[in-house]
């Protein structure tokens, strides 16, 4: 019979045999497999590991805090926050094009995590240790998917965490590589991490930034991050999150439409909520959610989010639409 506890007191020996007395850096991206596969090499070796999170500035409402307050709290883990939204921002200024955006953000990604990871090693050095290797995430079926070799799949070149600098001399741990999601999820509840990060939807690496339609500012983050948290919100009141596969929320930035709003004229921007079903990604339906709760989210956002007058719904199936729109 699978069970979690026997799975963590395995891996626990089976990391602590391979590392020894080296160091192991692990990036975390508030995502769930990031985050149950560092508590689990914390776990077994506690302060040889340091984890490494990036805020790119493209994070939705309340994720860094999440990371760095109740992740951190759960599990003890050596944090590292790097603050990367000017160095993002700069790069994304005046880019419109998505597989751009994506180039970009993947690439200033792996030089940030690079830059700490040059640190630490020099660090290390100095005390007369040595980091050897990098935690991963790498799940069974993206094992599978990859033709059994190591590292994660990258199908659809994602950008993703894994697959991090090959060029340096690390070796890999990655824990979860037997295993499916659900039983992450169990592991990751037993190691007692908030039911808030082991139970995340999806969220693409690259963040907001690939949810606003047009260039990606400042002010333009803002407006969709409340509004994305007025989404979230109303559908987990709504009861929804477990019939929902994620929601993208996205800001239609180059699109205005005329709206009234008191005695007033708005020129404001579309909303664009993306809720959707499925098992795997691959393919995907929309959700029905339910017309109180698409009302409810509709009423608050254009109300609480200044530049907001309209809210629509999504309802093409992938295909032929991916589930982001960029
Ligand atoms: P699409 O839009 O291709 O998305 O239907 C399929 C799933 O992948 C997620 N997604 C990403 N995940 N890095 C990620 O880690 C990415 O660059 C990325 N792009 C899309 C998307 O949220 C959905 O779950």
């Amino acid at each position: 019979d699978w069970n979690a506890g026997n799975v963590i007191a395995e891996q626990v020996e089976r990391i602590r045999a391979q590392v020894g007395d080296a160091r192991v850096i692990s990036a975390l991206s508030g995502g769930v497999d990031s985050a149950v596969s560092t508590a689990l090499v914390h776990k077994a070796i506690g302060d040889q590991l340091t984890a490494v999170f990036v805020d790119h500035g493209l994070l939705r409402q309340g994720e860094r805090e999440q990371v760095e307050r109740d992740y951190v709290a759960s599990t003890g883990v050596n944090l590292i926050t790097i603050d990367a939204a000017d160095v993002f921002l700069g790069h994304l200024e005046g880019v419109t094009d998505p597989e751009e955006k994506r180039k970009i953000i993947g690439r200033e990604f792996i030089r940030a995590f690079e830059q700490v990871q040059l640190d630490l090693v020099a660090e290390a050095k100095a005390e007369g240790e040595k980091v050897k290797f990098l935690v991963q995430g790498t799940l069974y079926p993206d094992v599978v998917e990859s033709g059994g070799g190591s590292g994660t799949a990258n199908i659809k070149s994602h950008h993703n965490v894994g697959g991090l600098p090959e060029d340096l001399d690390f070796e890999l741990i990655e824990p979860l590589r037997t295993l499916f999601k659900d039983e992450v999820r169990e592991i990751g509840r037993e190691l007692g991490i908030p039911e808030a990060i082991v139970g995340r939807q999806p969220f693409p690496g690259p963040g907001l930034g690939i949810r606003i339609v047009g260039e990606v500012t400042r002010d333009r983050l803002e407006t969709l991050r409340a509004a994305d948290a007025i989404a979230r919100e109303e559908l987990t009141a709504a009861g929804l999150d477990s019939e929902i596969w994620q929601c993208p929320v996205v800001l239609l930035a180059d699109v205005r439409s005329v709206g009234v709003q008191g005695d007033g004229r708005t020129y404001g921007h579309p909303i664009v909520l993306r809720p959707v079903s499925s098992e795997d990604a691959m393919t995907a339906d929309w959700t029905r959610v339910p017309y109180e709760v698409l009302a409810r989210i509709s009423n608050r956002i254009t109300n609480q989010v200044p530049e907001v007058n309209r809210v629509v719904l999504d309802v093409t199936s992938k295909p032929p639409g991916t589930i982001e729109w960029e």
